[in-house]
């Protein structure tokens, strides 16, 4: 098995299963002409983040690492007419680009960008809860980040981790990748709590081999 077939399998279910919708494909038109790295989720993995918004009944999200904005405008387009994303982004030159896809997506009213490094702003929302996280910025920062998670959360509440495989680097327990290291201290996190109940599912695709934790906060 290849990417080649990954991508052609992620192309049909696109196909099948995802409305066409030149928003988002101007929105990634956007970010390359903008030079952004294509670190986005896929369609296919866009569409799950929404799925799970819709399952969850989410109303509040968070969301650390926005990039141009394209999975803040997969969930933030299941969220309710009172509901809200905070999007934290660290990078002013991607937040920017991010800032014009939200609005040509005219969600600029459920959308609440953060500027700055996320370890700076997430203090700044102590109080606040949400009904889902997700967190897809720096790795080595994941254990800070499911920290807050934790924070900002209630029991029911879901998080959700990208990039939890890295072409399988995941399993490398001897690894320096600095990446590595800090998604695996992220799930190990998870593992050890008992207020967590959380799996992580292997994915591939368009965007290569990699993968989702997921957890929901107990009471
Ligand atoms: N969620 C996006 C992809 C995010 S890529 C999507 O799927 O469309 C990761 C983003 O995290 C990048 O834009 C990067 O600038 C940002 N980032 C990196 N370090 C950060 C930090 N310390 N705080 C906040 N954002 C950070
Ligand atoms: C990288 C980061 C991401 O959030 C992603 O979805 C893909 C790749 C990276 O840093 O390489
Ligand atoms: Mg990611």
């Amino acid at each position: 098995m290849s990417q080649t077939t990954w991508t052609a399998v992620d192309n049909y279910f696109t196909e099948l299963l995802i409305a066409q919708d030149p928003v988002l494909d101007e929105v990634l038109a956007a970010n390359a002409a903008a030079g952004l790295p294509a670190h986005d989720v896929s369609p296919t993995q866009g569409k799950l983040l929404q799925l799970f918004v819709q399952m969850t009944g989410a109303k509040k999200i968070l969301e650390i690492g926005t990039l141009g904005g394209y999975s803040t405008i997969w969930m933030a387009r299941a969220l309710p007419e009172d509901g809200q994303i905070i999007t934290l982004e660290a990078n002013a030159a991607h937040a920017a680009v991010a800032g014009r896809n939200i609005a040509h997506a005219q969600l600029s009213q459920k959308v609440d960008m953060r500027t700055g490094a996320a370890a700076e702003t997430l203090p700044l929302l102590e109080g606040m809860v949400f009904d889902l996280v997700f967190i897809d910025a720096d790795k080595p920062s994941n254990p800070l980040y499911l920290e807050w998670a934790l924070k900002l959360t209630r029991p029911g509440s879901i998080i959700i981790g990208d990039n939890v495989v890295r072409d399988g680097a995941v399993a490398d327990a001897a690894g320096n990748d600095p990446n590595v290291k800090g998604v695996r201290s992220f799930l190990s996190l998870i593992g050890g709590n008992p207020k967590l109940n959380a799996t992580a599912i292997q994915t591939v695709g368009s965007k290569g081999y990699d993968g989702f934790a997921i957890a929901v906060v107990l009471p």
